[in-house]
């Protein structure tokens, strides 16, 4: 029921945000990989809440713990469980959300769908979920680094409003708030959404995510197209509404000759080792100003812009499709 992601190295991810955990199951790993909680933990504490003055002030310490598949060490082939708790739910801050709906968030649908109201901090719809996609993504990066792929992925902060990174550098996305890959910008960022978040509001903005040395010949003809998968992936992501690569919605304006120049990496649907770049729409915080609908609510309990906590999101959906996709590509190979 949309709860499980991949075809070999499959995920299954459980949990609402103010339940007692959120967590995950990954089966189809192989046995014989190196895995400790810490290999998890970096990009946990990048998707973290309350890192700093642009995120959101709910304070979980995501803490994750491996309950099996692993064995003195190494993955053992078996399915690998995971748990995160959660710690500072406030779920009686959320009281007053029985009869309300949220604008723009998941509340109205989940209702009609299910007849049931969890108005505890968005149930499943929480961004809270995105941190199992962290930690199966970091399994499934340490999974391909130990078939020695050099596959290596960044995503970072593009534009918010006019701001735009127009000559990233990968090496500064980690040394600033924003996650931008630039260090200028990135401070014009942080003090636009500081201004922002004074003013009660909240930004959107782009994501690119740049992916090096992928291995060839991933992706399946003709539905599982590796560029469908990414699609599908980022797009899954909670407040993502945009998805292009190549030229993308810029084609409109392009001939052949001015298209043909803009070279990609994943012709036919099948990667070609060339570096492959996407970029991701993030819409502006939807739950801002909640006060203005019932005073009762709670103020400033959200990131006044996504975008710095959904880069290691990106990462992570991006790495499960690769890892999924390796696995299909070397049945077919043996
Ligand atoms: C890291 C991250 C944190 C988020 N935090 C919030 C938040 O504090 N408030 C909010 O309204 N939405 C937040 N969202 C977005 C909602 O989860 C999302 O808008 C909601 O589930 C509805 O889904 P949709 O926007 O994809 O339609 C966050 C998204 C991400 C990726």
């Amino acid at each position: 029921m949309g709860s499980i992601f991949g075809h070999i190295f499959r995920v299954t991810s459980w949990g609402e945000s103010h339940g007692k955990a959120i967590g995950g199951v990954i089966d189809g790993c192989p046995p014989h990989i190196f895995l400790s909680e810490n290999d998890i933990q970096f990009d946990l504490d990048r998707r973290r809440p309350g890192q700093s003055l642009i995120t959101t002030a709910r304070q979980e310490e995501d803490k994750v713990e491996i309950l099996s598949g692993v064995f003195e060490g190494k993955t053992t082939g078996t399915p690998i469980s995971f748990i995160i708790w959660n710690k500072n739910q406030h779920s009686q801050d959320y009281a007053s959300l029985k009869n309300l709906y949220r604008p723009q968030h998941a509340d109205e649908s989940y209702d009609l769908k299910y007849g049931i109201r969890d108005y505890r901090g968005g149930g499943r719809a929480s961004a809270r979920e995105t941190a199992v996609r962290v930690a199966a993504g970091a399994i499934a990066k340490k999974m391909l680094s130990h078939f020695n792929i050099k596959t290596q992925i960044f995503a970072y902060t593009k534009q918010i409003q006019n701001l735009i990174v127009e000559n990233p550098d990968v090496t500064v996305i980690e040394k600033n708030s924003v996650r931008a890959a630039d260090l200028k910008i990135a401070k014009k960022m942080e003090k636009l959404i500081l201004r922002t978040k004074e003013k009660n509001d909240s930004l959107g903005g782009i994501i690119e995510v740049q992916i090096l040395d992928c291995p060839v010949g991933l992706g399946e003809p003709v539905f599982d197209k590796i560029k469908a998968d990414f699609a599908k992936a980022l797009l899954s992501v909670n407040a993502v509404l945009g998805f292009q690569y190549g030229a993308g919605f810029n084609v409109a304006h392009l001939k052949g000759s001015e298209n043909n120049k803009n070279e990609n990496g994943m012709y036919g649907g099948i990667t070609n080792g060339r570096p492959i770049i996407m970029q991701i729409a993030v819409k502006p915080t939807s739950s801002i100003q909640l006060e203005k609908l019932d005073p009762t609510l709670p103020k400033g309990r959200h990131d006044p812009c996504l975008l710095p906590r959904a880069v290691p999101v990106i990462e992570a959906m991006c790495w499960l499709v690769i890892a999924d996709h390796y696995l299909r590509q070397k049945s077919l190979k043996n």
